[in-house]
């Protein structure tokens, strides 16, 4: 029996979509305040609604391990894609708290049920960058520097909780997904890109970053927890690309406008301010901040090798994923 976290977020609920169509015994966490609709909504994507009436669902909080040790009970493996991603000040303790603290419970609960093998969700946040700004590699390690975001701190210290659990001898995998693309809640998250420039999204920052397609983040953390695979971090990235190249094949895609005025770093530094003000006088979450501000212009490029060579893994054509998540999304403004 799988035990799985976040299943009711992007990432999860694939996650659950993978393991309901191969068959596999799993328990799903939610919370009480947890809302089913964007998995209900990702099964009716794929047609998979059936599969989705039969997720067995323990209700629990990783922050609360009295139901976390009710929920694991019987569970020899775990997959664990909860967590808080967020780059408001505002959420900075919530992080902590959740991605930390709830990592760090999570693999507690596991070491004192017996679980065999933990898979991990983390993130391109924890690592760090090459002296000569060259491909980065799972070899790349994490380090404090100023402009590092709350976010990647969280996450790196959840992911220091799943080392330990692999000195206390279970079996971890670790998955490092660049920025995922995919449908979940489009106000939220990582989906909330489509809804962005569907609005009209009239700047674009001048820097790079990866991303991956969610079927394909699932996919390889569903395989590895099934491989021989252990004690090892994958970077799981489909495509390094300019912002203003992602944005444009979006825009296109949605036969909207692209977006024509550049952000310089001065303008940048003014953005991050007028927003904070923004968010202090409306006590709405900021648009951007100084971290989203400062990663839009850096310039990063990830490698993924390692997953593709192990696991013989082809991913997804970029194109196809725009095509495929745009078509949904307009769908639903429908
Ligand atoms: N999205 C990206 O671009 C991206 C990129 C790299 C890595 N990641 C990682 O991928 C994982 C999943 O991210 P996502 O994009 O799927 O996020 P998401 O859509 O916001 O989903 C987050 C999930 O975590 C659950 N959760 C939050 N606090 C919890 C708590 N205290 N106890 C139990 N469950 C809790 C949420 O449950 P509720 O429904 O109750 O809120 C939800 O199911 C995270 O570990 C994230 O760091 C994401």
């Amino acid at each position: 029996m799988i035990f799985v976290t976040g299943g009711t977020g992007l990432v999860g609920s694939h996650v659950l979509l993978k393991l309901s169509q191969q068959g596999n015994n799993f328990r799903a966490l939610k919370r009480s305040s947890s809302s089913l609709k964007i998995c209900q909504k990702v099964f009716s994507y794929y047609n998979e609604i059936e599969l989705f009436e039969k997720i067995s669902w323990v209700e629990g909080d990783i922050n609360d391990i009295g139901s976390l040790e009710d929920a694991i009970q019987g569970c020899t493996m775990v997959l664990h894609c909860a967590a808080i991603v967020s780059f408001s000040p505002y959420d900075v303790d919530l992080m902590k708290k959740v991605n930390t603290e709830g990592t760090a419970n999570v693999v507690n609960v596991a070491l004192d049920a017996g679980v065999q093998k933990i898979g991990y969700v983390s993130s391109i946040a924890t690592l760090g960058t090459t002296k000569n700004n060259t491909i980065i590699n799972e070899s790349c390690d994490f380090k404090f520097t100023k402009n590092i975001s709350n976010y990647s701190i969280t996450k790196y210290f959840a992911e220091q909780e799943v080392w330990r659990a692999a000195a206390e001898g279970i079996d971890v995998i670790i998955i490092n997904p660049s920025v995922i693309l995919g449908p979940g809640d489009w106000q939220k998250g990582s989906s909330q890109i489509f809804e962005k420039i569907y609005n009209g999204l009239n700047f674009y920052s001048t820097g790079s970053t990866g991303y991956v397609d969610v079927v394909d983040v699932a996919d390889i953390l569903v395989q590895l927890l099934f491989s021989s695979a252990k004690n090892e971090r994958y970077i799981v990235n489909g495509i390094n690309l300019k912002y203003q190249d992602c944005f444009n094949k979006i825009a296109e895609a949605m036969s909207k406008p692209k977006a024509r005025i550049k952000v310089t770093p001065f303008l940048k530094e003014v953005a991050w301010r007028i927003e904070a003000l923004r968010s202090f006088v409306t006590g709405k979450s900021p648009l951007i901040t100084r971290e989203t501000a400062n990663s839009a212009m850096s310039s990063k490029a990830y490698d993924s090798k390692k997953i593709k060579s192990f696991l013989s893994f082809e991913f997804t054509d970029f194109d196809d994923t725009i095509r495929k998540y745009v078509s949904w999304f307009l769908a639903d403004q429908e």
